[in-house]
């Protein structure tokens, strides 16, 4: 469904992404982790249209995207949250999830119907027409899905939905998760919640200093010590595990 092909992003004098290949799998959830400014969000940036990358391409469902405007995509069916979530304060919740409906609804009834079953598909529950405002912090990363999910996408960029919950508003969230990818919604999602990882995703691409360093299975990654190295540091897989480390060497 997606394919980047050996994309580069350079920022005055820092090269964030360097030669990163991949591809994620229609109907797949595929993970994206890495150490802090690794370039993750840059590269979902690129995916999604915010960002030209410098050098590479990308393709969707087969075409070259590469540097299209994001309301351009988010009409072919990209759609991305923000790490940074940013409800529109004035607003109330169903009001936020309404404007990503608006893509491809000018009705508002219509729009706002399809608002609130995408409130609920994401377990945005209670009073809607409350200030969004007025959302916990979890609440506020259900209604950053719901905004994105309003624009009907068939591939949908989740950057790190999970940050900031606590152990069980995790174990509520991952469900919701899994049900839109069962409802033919392909995902690639950001992650630093390892549990999470290893429960969602089909595949993992592993992005550090701005270069693709593993792929895999979540449990082939976990193991790969080039992966333990990103992580931890030069010679920390050798520290951990000497004898399995020697073995890769
Ligand atoms: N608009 C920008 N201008 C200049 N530098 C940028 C810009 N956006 C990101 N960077 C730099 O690019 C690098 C990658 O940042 P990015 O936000 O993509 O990392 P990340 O993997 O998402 O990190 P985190 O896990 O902390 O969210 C960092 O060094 C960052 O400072
Ligand atoms: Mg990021």
């Amino acid at each position: 469904m997606l394919e980047v092909r050996s994309v580069g992003k350079r920022f005055g004098g820092l090269q964030a992404i360097q030669d990163a290949s991949f591809t994620v799998e229609k109907g797949s959830i595929t993970g994206l982790i890495g150490p802090n400014g690794a370039g993750k969000t840059t590269l979902f940036s690129i995916v999604s249209g915010s960002f030209s990358p410098t050098t590479g391409q990308v393709f969707f469902e087969g075409q070259d995207i590469t540097g299209f405007p994001a309301h351009v995509l988010a009409r072919r069916g990209i759609g991305r949250t923000f790490q940074i979530v940013k409800p529109f304060a004035g607003l109330s919740i169903i009001e936020n999830v309404t404007v990503g409906a608006f893509l491809r609804h000018h009705n508002r009834s219509k729009a706002e119907k399809v608002a609130r079953d995408v409130a609920r598909r994401v377990g945005l529950t209670g009073d809607l027409d409350r200030p969004a405002s007025d959302l916990t912090v979890a609440g506020r990363k259900r209604l950053e899905v719901a905004k994105a999910l309003a624009t009907e996408p068939r591939l949908l960029l989740l950057d790190e939905v999970l940050a900031g919950l606590n152990p069980s508003e995790i174990r509520d969230i991952i469900p919701v998760i899994r049900a839109l990818r069962d409802d033919g919604v392909t995902i690639l999602m950001i992650e630093h919640v390892m549990q999470a990882v290893v429960s969602l995703c089909d595949r993992v691409h592993v992005l550090a200093q701005g270069r693709i360093v593993a792929a895999g299975t979540p449990a082939e990654v976990v193991a790969d010590p080039a992966v333990i190295e990103a992580y931890l540091g030069q010679g920390a897989a050798a520290r951990l595990n000497p004898v399995r480390s020697a073995a890769h060497a």
